[in-house]
C-alpha cells in the first residue's frame, strides 16, 4: 500500500517507517524538522537498505501538500505531524491549535483532492485525564486537562465528523500509552531537544552522566510505592500497531488504546534501568509535577482482538534499546 507519513522523521515516525517498508508498504515521509533531524531519516534507511522519499515541508503549507498528495497518491495516511510538549502547550495554545488542528484540517481537504479514504492518527492517553478506573478502556470518558491532550480530542471529534459525512472512509484512533525505547540497532531513538521532559530520556541522561539526578515527582501518590504508574509500551510494539492498523479492513471511526495493560512505577522502572546498567542511577524525590495524574495503564484487549496485535516486549527491553541508543549516540542524531 501507498502510505504517506506526516512527521515520519520523528521519534515514533522513523520506527514506524522501518515497520511499513519491512511489511512491503511503500512509503512518503513529509515532515517540517520542527522537532526531527533529517539524519533519523537517514539512519532509518541505512536500517532498511533503500532510501526513505522525504518531502521537507509543513502542513501548515496547504499548496505543498496538495503537490505531494497528487503525485503520490496515498491510499492510506498515517498522521504523527503536530506538537507534543504538555507544559510548552500551556504556554502557546494558539500555536499548538494551529499546528496540529489546522495542519490536520489542510490533510484532510488534501487526502479528499487525491481521492484518499483512510487515516491513522496519532492520539494520546492524555484525552482520558483524570482515570476514573483503571484499566483504562476506550469507553472510558474524555476530559483532556491540557491545550495538547484538547488538540488531539478535538481531532477525534473532526476525524469522526469526516467519516460520518462519507461511510467509505476509515479513521483509526490511536491512543498511545507511554511509548519507551528504540531500534535493536541502536541507531535510532529518542531525541529530544534541551531538557526531556519525560522520564525515560532523563533516566538514560542521568546514567550517560549528561545529568546529574532524576528528579522524581512525588512519593505520595496512591499508588503501591508513591510514585506514579504509567503504562510504558516498546516504540517497536507501538509501531507495529500502525502497520496493523494501516491494513485493517473496516471502514468508520475507530479507537484503540495502544498499551501492554501492566503498569510500572517511576521506582520500578528506574530499577529496571539500573539493573540494565548494572549501576546505582542517582535519583531525589522532589515535589509533584503539577498536572501529572497518579496511574495511567491501558486495558489493550480492544487493539489485541480487532488488530490481532499485541506486545511483545517488556520493560526490561524497553530499558536495554534506550540505554543502547544514548550510550551509542550521548548527544542524539547530527545536526543537518
Ligand atoms: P516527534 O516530535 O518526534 O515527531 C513529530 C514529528 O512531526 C516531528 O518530526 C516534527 O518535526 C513533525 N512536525 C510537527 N509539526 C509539523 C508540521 N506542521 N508539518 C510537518 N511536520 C511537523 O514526536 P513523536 O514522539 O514521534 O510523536 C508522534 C505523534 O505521537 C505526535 O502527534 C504526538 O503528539 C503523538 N504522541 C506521542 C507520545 C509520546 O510520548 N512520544 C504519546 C502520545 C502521543
Ligand atoms: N517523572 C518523574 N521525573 C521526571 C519525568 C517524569 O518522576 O523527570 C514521572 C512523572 O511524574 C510520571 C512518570 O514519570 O509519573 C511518567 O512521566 P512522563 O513525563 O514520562 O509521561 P506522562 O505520563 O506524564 O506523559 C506522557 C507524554 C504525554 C502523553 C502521555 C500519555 O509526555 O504527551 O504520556 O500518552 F500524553
Amino acid at each position: 500500500m501507498r502510505v504517506l507519513v506526516t512527521g515520519g522523521a520523528g521519534y515514533i515516525g522513523t520506527h514506524t517507517v522501518i515497520e511499513l517498508i519491512q511489511a512491503g508498504h511503500q512509503v512518503q515521509v513529509v515532515d517540517n524538522l520542527v522537532n526531527s533531524k533529517e539524519a533519523a531519516l537517514e539512519a532509518t534507511s541505512k536500517i532498511v537498505g533503500i532510501p526513505i522519499p522525504f518531502e521537507k515541508l509543513d502542513l501548515l503549507d496547504r499548496e505543498a501538500l496538495g503537490r505531494v498528495c497528487s503525485s503520490f497518491k496515498p491510499e492510506a495516511v498515517i498522521h504523527f505531524a503536530g506538537l507534543k510538549a504538555v507544559g510548552e502547550s500551556t504556554e502557546i495554545p494558539v500555536a499548538y491549535y494551529q499546528n496540529n488542528v489546522t495542519t490536520t484540517l489542510n490533510l484532510l481537504e488534501a487526502m479528499q483532492d487525491c481521492g484518499c479514504q483512510k487515516i491513522v492518527f496519532s492520539s494520546s492517553a492524555t484525552v482520558y485525564g483524570e482515570a476514573q478506573y483503571i484499566p483504562i478502556d476506550e469507553k472510558h470518558p474524555c476530559a483532556p486537562t491540557n491545550p495538547y491532550g484538547r488538540t488531539k480530542y478535538f481531532i477525534e471529534e473532526i476525524l469522526r465528523d469526516w467519516v460520518i459525512s462519507d461511510p467509505s472512509q476509515s479513521a483509526v484512533l490511536l491512543r498511545y500509552f507511554n511509548p519507551v525505547g528504540a531500534h535493536p540497532s541502536g541507531t535510532i531513538g529518542e531525541d529530544p531537544h534541551g531538557i526531556p521532559n519525560n522520564l525515560a530520556p532523563v533516566i538514560t541522561q542521568v546514567a550517560m552522566g549528561k545529568r546529574e539526578s532524576l528528579k522524581v515527582f512525588g512519593d505520595d501518590y496512591d499508588t503501591p510505592d508513591g510514585t506514579g504508574v504509567r503504562d510504558y509500551i516498546h516504540v517497536t510494539d507501538l509501531a507495529r500497531a500502525h502497520v496493523a492498523a494501516v491494513e485493517h479492513e473496516e471502514t468508520g471511526t475507530q479507537v484503540f488504546n495502544l498499551g501492554t495493560g501492566e503498569g510500572a512505577s517511576v521506582m520500578e522502572l528506574l530499577g529496571v534501568f539500573s539493573e540494565v546498567f548494572q549501576a546505582k542511577i542517582p535519583y531525589e524525590v522532589v515535589d509533584r509535577r503539577p498536572g501529572d495524574i497518579a496511574i495511567c495503564v491501558a486495558d489493550p484487549s480492544h487493539a489485541n482482538e480487532a488488530l490481532g496485535w499485541k506486545t511483545s516486549l517488556g520493560v526490561r527491553e524497553m530499558c536495554e534499546s534506550a540505554l543502547n541508543w544514548q550510550s551509542l549516540n550521548p548527544d542524539g542524531y547530527k545536526d543537518d
